[in-house]
């Protein structure tokens, strides 16, 4: 698989056929962060209320740190995982007191913020200040097993370095391409790679797909053993 080919696919389609218009689509790290954390865990239906709700409470990372913790928790009554609102509000005050209330740009210190893991950390540098960093969520993960045509378990932590690996090799050339190829990956794995029945016949990467030309895609990525 030619590895430039994928991410110029992937942007192109994006740029027509992915999600577009979604409120946290633009470049305030705090309010890409806060959409992320939501989630994380929670389909985009869902979370569109809440988070206008939340973010017309708390507009900026100042006003959230400030805030007493009992509003927000109040905010996130029916998102579920509570302990996303706590971390939220950790957060929030790590960044007005170790950041000096400036959102960090780059992934590894955004990882040092509570709540935030690799992948996130990396959507959201991606995201609001373009830089190269990948994400590596579940829907990523299933994605690149079916391209690859890649046997391993991905709970197994050597594998999982792996396809870091590999897609950080994907990741275009541009840093200005960065927030379509993210969008496009989630958008991929969302709505046409699914778990069950993907939907190869309008997929931009069927012909590149190994999983696809070999007949794998229901039998990739392997289970998980329990
Ligand atoms: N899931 C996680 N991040 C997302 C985003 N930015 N847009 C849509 N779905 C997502
Ligand atoms: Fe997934 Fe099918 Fe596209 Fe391959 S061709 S990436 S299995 S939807």
């Amino acid at each position: 698989l030619p590895l430039s080919h994928f991410s110029h696919t992937l942007i192109t389609w994006q740029q027509q056929c992915g999600r577009h218009n979604l409120p946290w689509q633009q470049t305030d790290a705090y309010l890409v962060w806060v959409s992320e954390i939501m989630l994380q865990q929670t389909q985009v239906s869902t979370v569109l209320d809440y988070y206008l709700r939340f973010i017309a409470r708390f507009p900026n990372v100042q006003a959230l740190a400030d805030a007493p913790i009992d509003d927000v928790t109040a905010l996130w009554a029916g998102l579920g995982y509570y302990s996303r609102a706590r971390n939220l509000h950790h957060a929030a005050q790590q960044v007005r007191d170790d950041f000096g209330g400036v959102f960090p740009s780059q992934r590894q210190q955004l990882e040092t913020l509570k709540g935030v893991g690799r992948s996130t950390a990396a959507a959201i540098a991606a995201f609001a200040f373009q830089e190269r960093e990948t994400i590596l969520d579940g829907n990523v993960k299933r994605v690149l097993c079916r391209l690859f045509a890649l046997y391993g378990n991905p709970q197994d932590k050597a594998f999982e370095n792996s396809l870091w690996n590999l897609a950080e090799q994907l990741l275009p050339a541009a840093p200005a391409d960065m927030p379509s190829y993210t969008q496009g990956l989630m958008d991929l794995g969302a709505t046409v790679c699914t778990r069950s029945k993907p939907k190869c016949e309008v997929c931009p990467m069927q012909t590149l797909c190994l999983a696809h030309e070999r007949g794998l895609t229901a039998e990739l990525p392997v289970k998980k053993t329990s």
